[in-house]
């Protein structure tokens, strides 16, 4: 057996991306503008079925793109989960707003409701509601659309869609990212496809496309010299790299397909371990499986989470943490907070438990195995291997 290093979501390239790569450079669009970024922006549409799209250098400017549209500003304030990567926040800064964090629910890790009602009730009585509403779809679970945008309407408050790791996943059969005011995706290396980096804001209302377009192109004035009327950013996706995006969305269904095996052969063998949960979907809704995540209860077994990932890793195998909750984070130690009930935080439950396991769509089956048999050994109920380290 090889020790080769194991990844936790490496790029996986189709092989269809060079004709497009190719296509920019004979026609010489070596630009932040293209025709491949045309053709990706009209693919990216159609296959989530909303009516506009850019496609920008990041799924964090995507973000910072919505604020702005919003027109998020300084003393403003922003929901947004805890239990998120911190590009979900950042952009809330970048607008010299503040974030108000919101707990995680149990059934899909996402933005409580009972949470954000309990924050939007405060808000309202203090006369200080929101300006937006960040929902996430960790992991590429849906979070749970219908409660969230009841209270959005409830309120008057728009909800930016980050579907960053959900590209695929549906919810009562409509594409996440497409629920929003605005939906945001990412195509970083890690991500179910990829443009290296890059990432797209979607939104049903043309004239707020149009003007995304216009910010992410430094706010140039339709001038016949450099005129420029508002603060704007170099945020458009490079014709090259769109190429690469648009061989990638060809074959998205099948690493769908794949990353929803992949968690299933994780969940038919560990799944019997007792104190190891793995998360089901909702009803009607579709995960992209984007990462396999499982928590340990340690009360449950003789593993935690920690031995798990410092095994994998001393076998070289790529494991992470579930992400840290922002709540927790140095950076946003002031900000308000309101957890799941009084006395639990599911957020931090999920921290201390969870961990992703290596789920690339090229994931080699014996690769998968080595994993499978690494934590198995760990919680000493397979042999062990002889070059297994455990400690
Ligand atoms: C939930 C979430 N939001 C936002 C981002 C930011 O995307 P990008 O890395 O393309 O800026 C990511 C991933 O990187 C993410 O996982």
């Amino acid at each position: 057996m090889t020790n080769q290093r194991i990844l936790l979501s490496p790029p996986h390239m189709s092989g269809r991306e060079q004709k497009y790569i190719q296509d920019a450079f004979s026609s010489n669009w070596i630009a932040p503008l293209g025709p491949n970024v045309d053709a990706f922006e009209n693919e990216i549409c159609q296959y989530v079925r909303a009516d506009g799209a850019v496609a920008v250098s990041s799924g964090t400017a995507a973000i910072h793109l919505a604020l702005s549209l919003l027109g998020v500003e300084k003393g403003d304030i922003v929901y947004c989960p805890t239990l998120t990567f911190i590009a979900s926040a950042n952009p809330i800064i970048y607008q010299g707003a503040k974030p108000v964090f919101i707990d995680s629910e149990p059934d899909t890790w996402n933005i409580c409701p009972i949470a954000l009602e309990k924050a939007l009730k405060a808000a309202a009585n203090k006369g200080k509601l929101p300006k937006a509403i960040i929902v996430v779809n960790l992991y590429g679970h849906c979070a749970k659309m219908e409660e969230i945008l009841a209270l959005c309407e409830e309120y008057g408050i728009p909800m930016i869609e980050d579907a960053a790791e959900s590209l695929g996943s549906t919810y009562k059969n409509k594409a996440a990212g497409t629920f929003g005011k605005f939906g945001v995706f990412s195509f970083n290396g890690n991500k179910i496809i990829t443009t290296s980096g890059g990432g797209a804001l979607i939104s049903n209302d043309l004239e707020a496309i149009k003007k995304a377009r216009f910010l992410a192109t430094q706010s140039r004035d339709p001038a016949p010299f450099y005129q420029h009327s508002e603060i704007g950013y170099n945020y458009r996706l490079s014709n090259v790299l769109a190429g690469i995006g648009r061989g990638q969305l060809e074959v998205i269904e099948e690493r769908v397909d794949m990353r929803r095996y992949i968690y299933q052969v994780y969940e038919r063998e560990l799944s019997s371990i007792r104190g190891f949960n793995f998360l089901n979907e909702l009803e009607n809704t579709r995960s992209n499986r984007w990462l396999t995540t499982v928590t340990i209860d340690e009360n449950e077994t003789e593993a935690s989470a920690k031995t798990i990932l410092d095994t994998l890793a001393k076998n070289n195998i790529e494991g992470r943490h579930v992400w840290k909750p922002l709540h927790l984070q140095p950076l946003f130690n002031e900000c308000d907070f309101y957890t799941h009930n009084e006395n639990v935080c599911i957020s931090e439950q999920l921290f201390q438990s969870g961990i992703c396991l290596p789920s690339g769509t090229n994931l080699d089956i014996n690769d998968q195995r080595r994993v499978i048999n690494c934590i198995k050994a760990v919680v000493g109920i397979s042999e062990i291997e002889d070059n297994f380290i455990i400690q």
